[in-house]
């Protein structure tokens, strides 16, 4: 072959490698944000990206593209690694028609999300696009919709973790709303099915980009944000953080690590966490990380919903999933936004073979007339549902409370716990005392001299008999009741002990989980 053709093609590739030119990329970096091929190094083990359909662009005949020229049609999609092991991806290109989506944009996306299925490896797509290319009219609407059939056809097969490192808005939102994770990028990303103009015409409210679908506001309110990142590099070396916890897809275990922590460490300091006065609160935060491998819980949607906590652990080096009420925030109870964040990650777990560690101190659902008008019936049924569905390994710790449907519902023995666990200080019953006293003794401390002195001599006495764990511990509900500062060891030996769990669900197309 003479030198020319390879020449040729090295001066060609080097075209598409320099994006949309060095004008629109110094303004990518001067909005503080890195471009499509700088992300992907950030991302992958340092030379295992391997680029494909470099080449495909869009078809001239598309109005007004005549004599447009789109670098890798806007978008770098390949493989690569990440530890070592297998990642498939898509990085949206805005330096290139706005990182706007056309028709073979969206078929080189769905290339390598089919590539991902057949051989079992996750999908990372890194979104920063003006969204539906607009000269390219049905045709990108119909890319879009083929990639929202992968996403779906995907879901519970492999991981799918979404970036949004820009501007995700209309029906592009969809896609990473059916993945599985979502990190923003703070002060630089925004997603929104409608933009601000929109909703000023509509409904008259006036709104910026930030407040209407920035980082934060997805991350704590509207809880479509799993993470915030403070830069692109942040973003990346998070995504890094979180595979180390997922399997590649369903089939297989999620890896385990050799441990760097003692499996029979125990913690003095646990038996005096938990304060006595149960209307006091403390962090399960803290018991979390104390009895988890050092330095391995991984917060998810930690700015959501916060009086549940939700995120990744190792225990001896395997991955779990912890979920856990936690009393700071609205004495943990269970409302709507709680449930839902709880029901979705335990049934990431469940799909991925996590096995789920769930702690419990829960005072019930939620009273009041928003919650209850707003569904709470509804969304604590999805909590429930997905614990019952749930076949991974399931091991709980009553900390504290657990009273009433909230107690069957977090990881229960009824719905299929596979070890229940209780600290001393675990107050199992209907309801707590007070609320309790009000009901069963309403006659006589209506007709009490001194309403005052029988209802805190009643509840004295409601607490010593039902709010302990024995009564539960005495029926099997609960297998044992231990002293906090030996709970990573027993962890560790049901996971060890649990880890060739098989159980299976009745055949069926798939369940009705009330959405
Ligand atoms: C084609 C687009 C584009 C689009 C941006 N560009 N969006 N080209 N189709 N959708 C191009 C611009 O022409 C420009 O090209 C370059 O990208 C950068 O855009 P700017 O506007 O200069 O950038 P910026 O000021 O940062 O604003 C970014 C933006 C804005 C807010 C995203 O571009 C914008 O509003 N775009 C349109 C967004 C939109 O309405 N998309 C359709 C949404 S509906 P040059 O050549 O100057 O660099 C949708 C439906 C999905 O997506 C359907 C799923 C079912």
């Amino acid at each position: 072959m003479s030198d020319d053709r390879i020449a040729d093609l090295r001066a060609r590739k080097d075209r598409i490698r320099a994006l949309g030119g060095r004008e629109r990329i110094q303004r990518q970096h001067d909005a503080g944000k890195l471009t499509a091929r700088e992300r992907l190094d950030l991302l992958l083990d340092p030379g295992s990206f391997v680029e494909l359909d470099m080449f495909a662009t869009h078809q001239a005949h598309h109005f007004g593209m005549e004599r447009v020229e789109a670098p890798a049609d806007g978008v770098v999609t390949g493989y690569g690694t990440i530890h070592g092991r297998t990642v498939y991806l898509f990085s949206q290109d805005f330096t290139v028609l706005g990182g706007s989506l056309g028709e073979a944009h969206a078929a080189k996306i769905c290339k390598v999300m089919d590539l991902a299925m057949r051989t079992g490896a996750p999908v990372i797509g890194l979104n920063d696009s003006g969204g539906a290319r607009i000269q390219e009219g049905v045709a990108s609407l119909g890319g879009y919709a083929e990639i929202f059939y992968r996403n779906t056809m995907a879901s519970g097969v492999i991981p799918q973790i979404s970036a949004i490192m820009g501007p995700c808005a209309g029906g592009a939102v969809y896609s990473p709303a059916i993945t599985d994770f979502t990190v923003m990028v703070r002060g630089t990303s925004y997603m929104f099915v409608t933009g601000p103009q929109v909703v000023r015409t509509v409904t008259r409210e006036e709104v910026g980009f930030e407040d209407l679908g920035g980082a934060e506001v997805h991350a704590s309110k509207s809880g479509v944000a799993h993470f915030v990142a403070e830069d692109d590099a942040d973003c990346l070396q998070l995504i890094r953080r979180l595979l180390g916890y997922l399997p590649q897809n369903n089939l297989e275990d999620p890896p385990q690590s050799s441990a760097e922590d003692d499996p029979a460490r125990m913690d003095d300091g646990l038996n005096t966490l938990v304060p006595d006065d149960p209307a006091k609160p403390y962090d399960m935060a803290e018991v979390i990380r104390r009895i988890v491998d050092a330095g391995s819980f991984l917060d998810v949607h930690g700015h959501f919903a916060q009086n549940i906590i939700t995120g990744f652990a190792r225990l001896d080096g395997r991955p779990v999933g912890i979920v856990a009420q936690q009393p700071q925030v609205l004495a943990g109870v269970l409302d709507i936004a709680s449930s839902t964040k709880g029901a979705r990650f335990v049934r990431f777990c469940d799909a991925f073979n996590i096995p789920l560690v769930t702690f419990v101190d829960v005072p019930g659902f939620l009273p009041g007339v928003g919650q209850e008008h707003s569904g709470i019936i509804r969304a604590g049924a999805k909590l429930l549902y997905a614990y019952c569905e749930a076949t991974v390994p399931k091991l709980t710790v009553v900390t504290r409370k657990a009273y009433g449907g909230a107690y069957d519902v977090m990881s229960s023995r009824h719905i299929r716990g596979d070890l229940n666990l209780a600290w001393p200080t675990a107050e199992i019953a209907v309801m707590g005392p007070e609320g309790a006293i009000e009901i069963i003794f309403r006659k006589e401390l209506a007709e009490a001299s001194d309403p005052g002195a029988l209802r805190a001599q009643l509840v004295a006495e409601y607490r010593a008999q039902f709010a302990t764990p024995y009564i539960a511990a005495a029926r099997g509900y609960i297998d044992d009741v231990i002293e906090p500062r030996e709970t990573r060891p027993r962890l560790i030996s049901a996971l060890a002990m649990l880890a060739s769990k098989r159980q299976s669900l009745p055949k069926k197309k798939h369940g009705n989980i009330p959405l």
